[in-house]
């Protein structure tokens, strides 16, 4: 019988396992995690005003409850905790999900000012990753700038226009729902390096902003008009196509004048973050224009400061190595050939990845699913020179005896029950424990209260 790890328990990490028991009839699969809960960036990323993709958490825990799959939580893999040595030696094969945890760099001056954060962070905090320790981003905010064009700044500058009424039906915890419902943040600038016809939202999630109360969406006419896709944009692909629409819209839609503006902005390049009484107070940005040879653009040698007192980077999420596995520092993926782990070019026998630490940190939820079945049909390719070598029976009771203390699927649950308790406690839905104390507690059964 074949013993599998799955290291990561988001999206590429559920779908590698749930393929695994489609394929083989008998394969037993652990799924490992970090965190004491499951399911990755589906609960600690995507936005808690998206419902209906959260809801895809209830697909996720179908599978983890089959019966030859088991989830054990609070295991975490590398440096400090589970040797990945010591995987190997547990399970025929192991197949890394790790994600990509941390943010890209912009690398200019002033980026780490007070006020400046990654949108990674920003997101943990209102997501409630028990990592984040941040108590409130917005003080005396008044202006944010959002840098980049991609869906995670729109996620981000629709979090900063959400008022009370909307966020306290989501799963979000109350500091940031306090925070967020108090904060004074009233002009939100999105700005993106080149034009429209190259940002990398997609057109549901751009036409969303326009839905929001109180909120007007300003867009520059001449700033668009910039890009020649805009002007003709007959050649552009359907979803680029549908983007310069609705840009298009905005722009000829005169302010109403409502309490909140989300600026969109293009053929800005930020060029330094300038401080202002020891904390960011606006940001330099420097105009471009297209270079004419294809998508890039060059500078113009011109230069705008935008007012910002919080500042979030959302340039793209960025793969972390793990100590015993190789890591490519120039993609920030794992080297692989069709989901086998290479090392030094050779193919690592029994090591796998799937998902963003195998692609790099694109893609949504469903794009993981053909990546986890391409690694688990090379794994299945491989099984005969896999299942060759003994492997404990209960690699559980295995990594107890090491003195791990892994949460399984019943403390998972007790979580649950917790996370519920304290909504119902708030008089409102499920709200998520947001530290690691309260959810160590919550899956022993301890007392519960939220972190204050
Ligand atoms: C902010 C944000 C919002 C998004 N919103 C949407 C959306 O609305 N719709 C959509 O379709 N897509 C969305 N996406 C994209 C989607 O979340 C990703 O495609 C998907 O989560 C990638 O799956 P993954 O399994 O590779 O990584 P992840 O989901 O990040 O899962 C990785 C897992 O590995 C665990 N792990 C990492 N290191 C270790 C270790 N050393 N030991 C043990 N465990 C470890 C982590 O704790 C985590 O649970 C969003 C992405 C982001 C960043
Ligand atoms: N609702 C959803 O479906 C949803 C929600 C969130 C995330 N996601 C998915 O998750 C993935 C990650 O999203 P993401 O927004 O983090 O990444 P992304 O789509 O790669 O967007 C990154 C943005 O950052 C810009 N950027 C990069 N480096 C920069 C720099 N140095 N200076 C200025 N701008 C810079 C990029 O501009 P350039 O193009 O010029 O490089 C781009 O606009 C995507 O596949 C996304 O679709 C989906």
């Amino acid at each position: 019988m074949l013993h599998v790890a799955v290291v990561g328990s988001g999206p590429s990490g559920v779908y590698t396992a749930q393929n695994l028991v489609e394929q083989d009839p008998e394969v037993r699969v652990d799924v490992l995690d970090r965190l004491p809960c499951p399911y990755g960036l589906v609960r600690y990323g995507v936005a808690p005003d998206h419902e209906k993709i959260k809801s895809l958490q209830n697909s996720l825990r179908t599978v983890l409850e089959h019966e030859r799959i088991r989830f054990l939580g609070n295991l975490h893999v590398g440096a400090g905790g589970v040797p990945t040595d010591r995987l190997r030696e547990l399970y025929h094969a192991v197949v890394y999900c790790l994600g990509a945890a941390t943010d890209r760099h912009l690398g200019i001056p002033g980026e780490d000012l007070p006020g400046s954060w990654s949108a990674t962070e920003f997101v943990s905090w209102y997501s409630a990753h028990p990592d984040s320790t941040v108590e409130d981003f917005l003080p005396g905010a008044r202006a944010a700038a959002v840098i980049g064009v991609g869906n995670v700044a729109v996620d981000v500058a629709r979090m900063l226009a959400r008022g009370v009424e909307e966020l306290s039906p989501t799963d979000m915890p109350q500091a940031p729902l306090t925070a967020l419902a108090a904060g004074k943040v009233t002009e939100i600038h999105m700005v993106g390096r080149r034009g429209p016809s190259q940002a990398r939202f997609t057109t549901k999630e751009l036409r969303e902003l326009g839905t929001l109360p109180d909120t007007d969406v300003v867009v520059d006419e001449r700033e668009l008009a910039l890009d020649p896709a805009y002007v003709d944009p007959s050649a552009l692909p359907a979803p680029q196509r549908r983007n310069i629409e609705v840009l298009r819209g905005w722009a000829a839609t005169p302010p109403r004048g409502a309490a909140r503006q989300i600026r969109l902005r293009f053929f800005l390049r930020p060029v330094e973050l300038l401080a202002e009484a020891g904390r960011v107070g606006a940001v330099r940005f420097e105009r471009t224009l297209p270079d004419e040879q294809g998508d890039g653009v060059t500078g113009s040698g011109r230069y705008e400061d935008i007012e910002a007192q919080l500042v979030l980077r959302s340039v793209g999420y960025r793969g972390v190595p793990l100590e015993g596995l190789p890591f490519d520092p120039g993609t920030a993926t794992v080297p692989h050939r069709a989901g086998r782990v290479l090392r030094d070019g050779a193919v690592s026998p029994g090591e796998y990845v799937a998902g963003w630490i195998k692609r790099g940190p694109t893609g949504v939820i469903g794009t993981n699913r053909p990546c986890a079945k391409e690694t688990v049909a090379s794994l299945l390719e491989d099984l005969p020179d896999l299942v060759r070598r003994d492997v404990p029976d209960d690699a559980f009771a295995a990594l107890r005896a090491d003195g791990l203390a892994p949460v399984d699927w019943a403390g998972w649950l007790a979580i649950e029950r917790a996370e519920a308790e304290l909504g119902a406690s708030l008089g409102r839905n499920v709200v998520k424990l947001p530290d690691w104390q309260s959810l160590m507690a919550a899956a022993h059964r301890g007392p519960v209260s939220e972190a204050p």
